[in-house]
């Protein structure tokens, strides 16, 4: 071998080994030590010890507690009331406790505080609230069936200092990921589909789909359902909810207009399952549960919170367009939705007064009246269901500006009809 063949082959070894640091490095999912320092047994909801077997995941999870405004200028991490932004939720839920209390979502580790803390919560306030809140809901479930349900809230928030925690979402015995809530579970069950046969893709968005929902209590037992039998869209639970299932025909009579209304909550998973990125398998992990790296070691982040803060990992596996331009898209939608929501709004308000001021009119044609209440009640239920989803629309842009095109008319035509009840109609 003459010298230069030598160099050669020395810097050939030299790149090759490179290359393997650098794949090893880069490429290569090192999982974290499986030798697992403490056993999590059932029942096991405290996430330090959780945290001492998966250390990556559980100083991701902490971040949770950061208080943020959202990039784009809604939603966000912060306890502000929704209303400051929207006067016209004083009027739409005046007579419900939601008129006092309703702030913006923020972090997971905050879920059991917010509920303590809301005004919405009186000394009559029933269990049933717990279940989103925290993962002891798997126990007091195990012991007493939906019979938790219907106790005082406070008898059950002693039993528990947990939030939304790691055994919400997993099995701590194997990892996998899991749901525990019921009302989820029956309501896909009643679906035809069996949560406990889903793949990882499916589970990778049913975990959230288990708290993030439309749902009711049951007059009498406070049972938490899901009004998903005829559909998700805001058509079909509108349907379902005007069979007067299990006896529950609303969530307060408004005292101005007497329309007995429906409140819509938080329907993320619905808004989000047949938009866009819902029909095309993107699920909801993969764009608030990206993957990061640590010194090489790829895991998912726990920061549970607005991808806009994380565009690089949270779209950018999936678009080339530039973390600009995606950035301007997003906040154009949310302009958009938000514009027509806030429009929307104001005109369910005026309806609930058009209404009022129809029915003091003793001469005012009643079957119209009626009629008025049926639209408003319509009306509000669909401009509900994108104001109480999380994304300003975000989720599912198409249907949502559908939604609240039709809540404008809706509302516009029982403007109409209280105006005709009580002969003030000019049309
Ligand atoms: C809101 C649901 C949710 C909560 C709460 C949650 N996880 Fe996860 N976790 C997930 C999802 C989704 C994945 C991705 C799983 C997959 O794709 O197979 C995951 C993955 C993991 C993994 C597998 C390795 C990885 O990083 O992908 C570990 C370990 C883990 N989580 C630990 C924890 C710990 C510890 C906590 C509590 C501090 C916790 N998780 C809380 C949803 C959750
Ligand atoms: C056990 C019920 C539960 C589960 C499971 C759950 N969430 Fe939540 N989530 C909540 C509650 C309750 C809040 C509001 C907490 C508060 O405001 O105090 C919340 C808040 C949030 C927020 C707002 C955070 C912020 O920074 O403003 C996001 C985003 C979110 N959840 C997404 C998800 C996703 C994605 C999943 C699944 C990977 C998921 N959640 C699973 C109950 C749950
Ligand atoms: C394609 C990415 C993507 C998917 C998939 C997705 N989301 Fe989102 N989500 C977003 C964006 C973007 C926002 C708007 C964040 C903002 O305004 O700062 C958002 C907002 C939210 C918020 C409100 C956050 C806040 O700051 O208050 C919640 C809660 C939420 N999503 C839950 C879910 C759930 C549950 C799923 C699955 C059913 C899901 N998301 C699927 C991208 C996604
Ligand atoms: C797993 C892949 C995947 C991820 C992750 C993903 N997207 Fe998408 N996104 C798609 C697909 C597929 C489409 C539809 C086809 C198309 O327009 O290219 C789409 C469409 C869109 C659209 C246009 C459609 C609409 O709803 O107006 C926007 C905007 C968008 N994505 C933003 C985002 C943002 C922001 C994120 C990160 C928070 C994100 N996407 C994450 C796959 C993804």
């Amino acid at each position: 071998m003459n010298r230069i063949q030598k160099l050669l082959i020395a810097f050939l070894s030299l790149s090759i080994l490179f290359a393997a640091v650098v794949l090893s490095r880069v490429w290569i999912f090192k999982p974290q030590s499986t030798v697992k320092l403490v056993k999590l047994p059932a029942g096991e909801y405290d996430t330090e010890t959780w945290g001492k077997n998966y250390p990556l995941e559980y100083n991701s999870y902490k971040k949770n507690i950061e208080m943020a405004v959202s990039p784009a200028g809604y939603g966000g991490s912060i306890k502000v009331q929704k209303a400051e932004m929207q006067p016209e939720l004083y009027t739409n839920f005046k007579g419900n406790p939601f008129s006092k209390d309703y702030t913006e979502d923020r972090g997971h580790p905050y879920s059991l505080e917010d509920l303590r803390e809301s005004k919405r919560i009186g000394p009559a306030a029933k269990a049933a609230c717990i279940t989103c809140k925290t993962p002891y809901i798997e126990q007091a479930y195990q012991e007493m069936g939906w019979s938790y349900a219907n106790k005082p809230l406070n008898e059950l928030m002693d039993k528990t200092k947990h939030p939304v925690t790691c055994a919400n979402c997993h099995d701590p015995e194997t990892m996998g990921l899991r749901v525990i809530n019921p009302a989820f579970i029956e309501a896909m069950q009643k679906r035809g589909i069996d949560v406990s046969k889903a793949n990882r893709e499916e589970m990778r968005s049913y975990v959230c789909a288990q708290c993030h929902s439309e749902y009711y209590f049951e007059p009498g037992t406070s049972k938490v359902i899901f009004p998903w039998d005829k559909g998700l869209t805001p058509q079909q639970m509108y349907e379902y909810y005007s069979t007067k299932p299990n006896g529950f025909a609303q969530d307060f009579i408004h005292p101005d207009s007497q329309v007995p209304v429906l409140k819509a909550q938080h329907p993320d998973y619905e808004e989000w399952q047949n938009g866009v990125h819902g029909q095309f398998g993107v699920s909801c992990a993969d764009c608030h549960m990206p993957y990061m790296r640590k010194n090489g070691q790829k895991y998912t982040s726990h920061w549970v919170t607005s991808p806009l803060k994380t565009m690089g990992e949270s779209c950018s596996p999936c678009h080339n367009q530039g973390q600009e331009l995606l950035f301007s898209q997003v906040k154009a939608i949310q302009d958009n939705v938000w514009q027509l929501q806030h429009t929307a709004g104001q005109k369910i308000a005026r309806a609930h007064g058009a209404i009022q001021q129809a029915s003091t009119n003793t001469a005012a044609n009643q079957t119209e009246i009626t009629n008025a209440r049926e639209l408003l009640r319509h009306a509000q239920w669909y401009w509900d269901y994108v104001a109480a989803a999380n994304s300003m629309g975000f989720h599912n842009p198409v249907q949502e500006l559908n939604t609240l095109g039709q809540a404008i008319d809706l509302a516009q035509q029982a403007i109409d009809a209280a105006n005709k009840a009580a002969g003030t109609n000019t049309l």
